[in-house]
């Protein structure tokens, strides 16, 4: 990472100062309505499975509008205090350290939450004002509000096939919100993605493609996930280090989606069909 970025972190906190412009092509027209957002100061909420490109996207349109990024990772024990700030004990003095949705407050850089809907539900609390027209931030522990410096623009995620019905966003905080679906690229984007993320030839990025397409379109899937993005460029990157195309699918891909043995032989069927005869 050193060198493309210039990182900062602490507590799954990624501050991110790019230098090199992000590899992300466009599989609709989400970035057109993602400027139009910016331009507003909207908030975006960024749904679609894992490994799709919903951080990659968000790193692109950081860099095209010339913001810092933030990017906090949601997880079941946060609470408003690791969004906000709290106080802490430096050398016998309590001082107050901004959160990461405080510094991008102030600074007018994009604040993305990824996977919120696993936070406390008390961070809401401090979403929401941030998210309509009053564009503010109160906190409690310093007895002030802050207005968001122009250029702040908060961006969360949402993988809706992850979330049970207990975790899904609230309707009054999901209002608030402009979305935008993303999903996996059509073929030929994707073995552009794949070819260029991995370091492999078009031959090679077409064939895990159609891998990644047939298992997508499994009739009664028993994955929980399919096979993303992601996946099939990290399968590119075994065969880029050597690995034949067969043993690069069956670790990166077949042996990665389940571990039901059930599953893996008919996975192991369905790819054998796509392989190129040796
Ligand atoms: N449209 C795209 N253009 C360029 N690269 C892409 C695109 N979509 C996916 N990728 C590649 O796939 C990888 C995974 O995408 P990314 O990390 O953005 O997924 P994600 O949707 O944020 O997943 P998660 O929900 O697990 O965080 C990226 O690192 C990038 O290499
Ligand atoms: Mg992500």
């Amino acid at each position: 990472m050193k060198g493309a970025a210039e990182l900062l972190t602490d507590n799954g906190v990624v501050v991110e100062n790019r230098t090199g412009t992000p590899f992300y092509r466009s599989v609709g027209d989400e970035a057109e309505v993602f400027r139009a957002a910016a331009r507003r100061g909207s908030p975006v909420l960024l749904k679609g499975p894992t490994g799709c490109g919903k951080t990659r996207f968000i790193e692109a349109m950081a860099h095209e509008l010339g913001r810092d990024l933030i990017t906090v990772a949601g997880h079941e024990d946060m609470t408003s205090a690791d969004l906000v700030g709290r106080f802490l004990l430096k050398g016998g003095e309590t001082v107050w350290v901004d959160g990461p949705l405080t510094r991008a407050v102030r600074t007018g850089a994009i604040c993305y939450l990824d996977e919120i809907v696993e936070a406390r539900q008390d961070t809401t609390v401090v979403i929401h004002p941030l998210a309509d027209h009053r564009r503010e931030l109160p906190i409690d522990r310093l007895g002030t509000t802050l207005s968001a410096a122009p250029g702040f623009q908060l961006v969360i995620s949402y993988n809706p096939g992850y979330q049970s019905v207990l975790k899904s966003i609230k309707e009054s905080t999901r209002q608030r919100f402009v979305a935008i679906e993303l999903d996996f690229p059509p073929p030929e984007v994707e073995a552009e993605i794949v070819a260029h993320e991995a370091g492999v030839d078009a031959a090679t990025a077409h064939v895990l493609v159609s891998i990644g397409t047939a298992i997508r379109n499994i009739d009664g899937s028993p994955l929980r996930e399919v096979s993303s993005t992601r996946m099939l460029i990290l399968a590119g990157g075994l065969v880029a280090e050597g690995l034949s195309l067969r043993r690069a699918v069956r670790a990166g891909i077949v042996e990665a989606l389940s571990d039901d043995r059930d599953v893996v032989r008919a996975l192991g069927e369905l790819v054998e069909a796509l392989l190129p005869r040796p």
